[in-house]
């Protein structure tokens, strides 16, 4: 799948300021700064979205999914407004991958097809977790902090419990409580999570390259 990656980067940008949030701007610089690739990374490398863009795409509609799940909550609940403040919508929802920025290493393989009896090479990714291997969303949530965003805890929350379950080594008592008390202190988190499943389930639905396999 073709992203428009200078369209996308202008839409991320622009939402994120929207938020009239301090640290925007360093944040931006941030996630592009040489060691993270966050405006060009895939979002997989064999699921969603797992090509050139890929990652901004998706968070792009993890942050549109999330918006109208708010309004159509705000409809039956007005008043959640607050806990569902839209800055926070936006900055959990854009930023809770961002994990992936620097995870992603271009390389070339031998496809599985041949051209006859020619081996055909394709355009991938290694995974290097290298970098910094603190996990997911407390990755994601650290790196906010550390591109300079003033965040709130119930964002940095949403961020970090965003794969709600499938993130959790069950044999942890304390981890499963805090996941349950973080939702049940801040809809947000249970917003994000819904929002990343309706865009990585449904809406990038079939978008998965499958032109190497048999
Ligand atoms: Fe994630
Ligand atoms: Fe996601």
């Amino acid at each position: 799948m073709d992203f428009n990656l200078k369209a996308d980067k202008a839409e991320f940008i622009q939402l994120l300021r929207s938020t009239g949030r301090e640290g925007v701007d360093d944040l931006i610089e941030y996630l592009d700064d040489g060691r993270n690739h966050f405006f060009t990374a895939p979002a997989s490398v064999s699921h969603h979205y797992n090509n050139d863009g890929g990652l901004l795409r998706h968070s792009l509609n993890v942050c549109h999914a999330a918006l109208k799940l708010r309004k159509l909550v705000l409809e039956d609940r007005p008043d959640m407004e607050h806990e569902l403040n839209e800055a926070s919508v936006i900055i959990a929802s854009l930023l809770h991958d961002i994990c992936k920025a620097d995870i992603y290493i271009p390389t070339r393989r031998k496809s599985k097809k041949q051209t006859n009896g020619t081996p055909i090479y394709i355009d991938t990714y290694n995974v290097d977790y290298s970098n910094f291997p603190m996990g997911h969303g407390e990755k994601s949530a650290i790196m906010a902090l550390w591109g300079g965003l003033d965040i709130t805890q119930e964002e940095l929350l949403a961020i970090r419990w965003h794969m709600t379950a499938w993130d959790l080594p069950y044999q942890s008592y304390e981890l499963t409580r805090s996941l349950n008390t973080a939702r049940d202190l801040h809809p947000l988190c249970s917003l994000i999570q819904l929002a990343d499943g309706v865009a990585a389930n449904l809406i990038e639905h079939g978008s998965k390259d499958n032109s190497d396999e048999f």
